[in-house]
This record gives structure tokens, sequence and C-alpha cells, in this order.
């Protein structure tokens, strides 16, 4: 295959004037930047020309492409169910994974799901899995596949070889404010989606404070354009604009987010964790067929009924971790030394920096600032209050208190108080809350494509 050699800067200016540039030379602008002959100087300056410009769909569906064939793509087809998964543009508190892909083996889908480390003020699923004593995440793709064979889910990181491409190229737009274009965003998501091998593919994006996507235009915009990425791709793909200006579950904070799921899978804990579960599992059960209503009852007769919860154990098992300490997950995970509630004056919440929330647990040691930081597994936030709630005088809300504070010593515990004095308020209220779920996106047709 030829490359194309057009000089790189007069392809940065074509952009930075709001240009397009052609399928060959973007391919030929990653194949050069991949090898050494694009620095990462220019490398930026085209990201940002392209954030402030915009990207066209083509150029969008050229990067998918272009970061798919850069790596390995995990063959699925063997399988015996239908292949189902599902992502999430990034959150706090959006510990959904491990209610979902328990749910949806439950349900006879089978889940591959190869996740990533937190970003930014974001969580990751392989960090909260490893707050698990002994469970594995570096599973080669053979061995993914031959476990979700057999016990119907396998949640693993995501190997260098999948899409090195986006590695490289999130690493750069990570530290140079190029990460929020629609164009970007779906050309990443949606070639680690696609590469990963599953038909069946759910997306959550997120919007709102805590989110990538301010505002719901932008995430619904988002999301058409991963659906018709998904689409093109052969892939049954739908996705939900989920709320992000509040965190979804209380938890936040790697130990602390699986006690959070697994209280949803034990029938209780934050019933907005519960209900974008179910919406995200039930959209793929309609994308594979069910009419809406029955596959919301059908996922909601499994997480009620136990059987979701009993995967769960079943992939930790899978995994070598002590599937045990998800009977009493709060006493036999991690435990932070030092707990400490805190509340705002009393009032109605009127004020919540989401995303703030989630660089305070960041900083409290449950992410990190620099790669090689070590995470503590047993630190975060729980945040027991929503836009709208009442706080009374003793700084309790629904008999519980505001947010609890789980740090590893005295100074970090205080250092969290004071940052939250300035990112959770209140007021006289009242206070509206936004919804939970904004849009459905891709759903019309999913019957007659089934
Ligand atoms: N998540 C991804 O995988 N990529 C992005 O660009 C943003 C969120």
């Amino acid at each position: 295959m030829t490359i194309d050699m057009t000089p790189i800067p007069e392809l940065i200016a074509r952009k930075r004037d709001g240009g397009e540039l052609t399928a060959d030379e973007l391919r030929g602008l990653l194949t050069r930047y991949l090898a050494g002959g694009m620095d990462d100087a220019q490398m930026a300056a085209l990201l940002m020309a392209g954030v402030i410009r915009g990207f066209t769909r083509a150029e969008a569906v050229t990067l998918t492409e272009a970061f798919i064939a850069s790596g390995d793509r995990v063959d699925l087809s063997a399988l015996s169910g239908p292949t189902v998964d599902k992502h999430s543009t990034g959150g706090v508190g959006d510990t959904t994974t491990f209610v979902v892909a328990p749910l949806l083996a439950a349900a006879g889908c089978q889940v591959a799901k190869l996740s990533g480390r937190g970003l930014g003020h974001t969580g990751g699923t392989i960090d909260k899995l490893a707050a698990i004593p002994g469970l594995r995440t570096d599973l080669s793709i053979a061995a993914v596949r031959d476990q979700v064979e057999r016990v119907g889910l396998a949640v693993a990181a995501a190997t260098a070889d999948l899409v090195p491409a986006d590695k490289r190229l999130y690493a750069l737009r990570d530290v140079t404010a190029t990460v929020p274009a629609p164009a970007l965003i779906a050309s990443s998501v949606m070639s680690k989606k696609i590469a990963g091998g599953a038909s069946t593919i759910v997306l959550d994006v997120k919007t709102g404070d805590g989110a990538f996507s301010p505002t719901v235009a932008d995430a619904a915009a988002l999301a058409e354009l991963c659906v018709a990425i998904g689409e093109a791709h052969g892939r049954r793909t739908a996705a939900l604009v989920t709320d992000m200006s509040q965190p979804l579950g209380d938890a936040i904070g790697n130990a602390l987010e699986v006690v959070a799921a697994v209280e949803v899978l034990q029938g209780g804990g934050s019933l907005r964790l519960r209900t974008v579960s179910l919406a995200l599992a039930a959209a793929a059960l309609e994308l594979l067929g069910r009419g809406t209503e029955e596959a919301h009852d059908e996922v909601t007769a499994l997480l009620d009924g136990g059987a979701a919860f009993a995967r769960l154990a079943d992939l930790v098992r899978a995994q070598g971790g002590d599937a045990s300490v998800l009977e009493a997950p709060r006493e036999r995970l991690p435990v932070a030394p030092v707990v400490r509630d805190w509340a705002p004056p009393a009032g109605t919440v009127d004020r919540i920096a989401c995303r703030r929330l989630g660089e305070i647990a960041g900083a409290l040691g449950a992410g990190r600032e620099r790669a090689e930081d070590i995470i503590d597994p047993a630190v975060g936030l729980e945040v027991h209050v929503r836009l709208g709630d009442v706080v009374d005088a003793s700084g309790a809300s629904g008999g519980r208190p505001a947010v609890r504070i789980h740090a590893a010593d005295e100074a970090a515990a205080e250092r969290a108080a004071s940052a939250l004095d300035a990112a959770v308020g209140t007021g006289p209220g009242p206070v509206e809350a936004p919804p939970l779920i904004h849009r459905r996106i891709g759903f019309a047709d999913a019957a007659a494509r089934a």
C-alpha cells in the first residue's frame, strides 16, 4: 500500500483553515506518526486544529479504520452465544460494568470486556477489579475467549496490541487538551469496540460536568456518530445518553465502587446505579430483538432473583479472585484507616461539582496523576447527596452522612474536607434534579435488524 507523503505542515494548515483531509492523507499521517516520521508537536497541532475546526464524519470513519488496522482484532465468532460489549465514555462513580456484564451473562449473552485503567478524573474498571484479592486481569485473548465460553463473561485489561494507535494518540491528547472532539472520541471508542470483536455494542455516553461532553446536544451528536460507525462495521449498536452532572453511584474509589456494585447486585444500593445498569443491559437485549418492556422485565428479574450476582462470583472465581469477599464486601475488601464524615450547611443541595469530586477522590489516592502512580484501593468518597436533596443540621440526608471520606491518614482526610467545601453546596431550594437518562439513540430499527 502506498503511503500519502504530502508535506505534513501543508496538511496541518488545511485542517487549521477548516478544510477536510482525504482518507489517504489521514491514513498517511497516522502511519507516519506511528513510524516516527511525524513528531508529537505536529500531531498535537493537527489534533488541536481538528478540535477547534471540527473533523467531518468521513474523517471520523477513516480514523476509526486506521486505528483498527494498527493492531490485533479479537475474533469471537467461534463463541456459541450472542457476543455483547458495553462501553462508557467515562464518568464519576460510574461502576455499571460490574452490574451490566453479569446481568448480560445471566441473560445468555457472552461478554468479553477489555477495559482500561482510570483516566484523569474518571475511574477505570481494571483499577476497580484490582481491589478484589487475587483477581487477575492480565489475561491473553485466548484465555478471555475460553473463559467467556465457560462462564459467560470475562473482564480483562486491554492488551498492548489492541488498537496501539489509540494508546499513543490518547496519551498525547490527554496532555495537550485535545480529548473533547466528537470524531476523536468516537474513533477512539469505536475502534476498540470493533477490534474487541462483539457483534452487539451498547454505549453509555455521559453528559454533564463530570463527562467529556458537557451538553446533551454534544453527547447526542457523539452517540449518533458512534452508532453510525458501529453500524457501518456490521455491529448492532445503540447508545444511551446519561447524566454525569453528578456522580452516578454513591461511591468514588476502587474498593468502594466494587462494594456499590455488589450492593446493587444484592438488590439494594444506589437507585441511580441500578437504573442506568438495568437500562444498559435492557438496551443490549433490545438490540437482540426483545421488546423494550420485555427486555426491561427480563433484566430486572435476573437482578432481583440473584442470577446476576452469581455471575459476578463466577467471574471473580474464574479470574483467580476470592469470591467469598462478595458476601461481605464492605468488611472484606480493603478498608481505609481514616473514615470521616463531611456535610455542607443545612439546606437543599444546589451545587455538585462532579468532576471535582472525581479529582478529590483521585487526590486521596484513588486515581493517578502520573501513569506510574500506585492506586490505593481502599480510599475515596461516598457521596450520599444529589441535587435537590435536603441536608439537615446534623449533616445527614435521608438518615446518612452527606459525604463520607475514606482516607489513608488524617491529613489527607482534612485536605479532602476542605476541597469538598467548594465542591458541594446548599441553598434555600427547591432544586430540580436533571433526568438520569436523557436520550436513547439507535433503537428505532433495532427490531427490524435483529
Ligand atoms: N474514552 C475513550 O476510550 N476514548 C476517548 O477519546 C474518550 C473516552
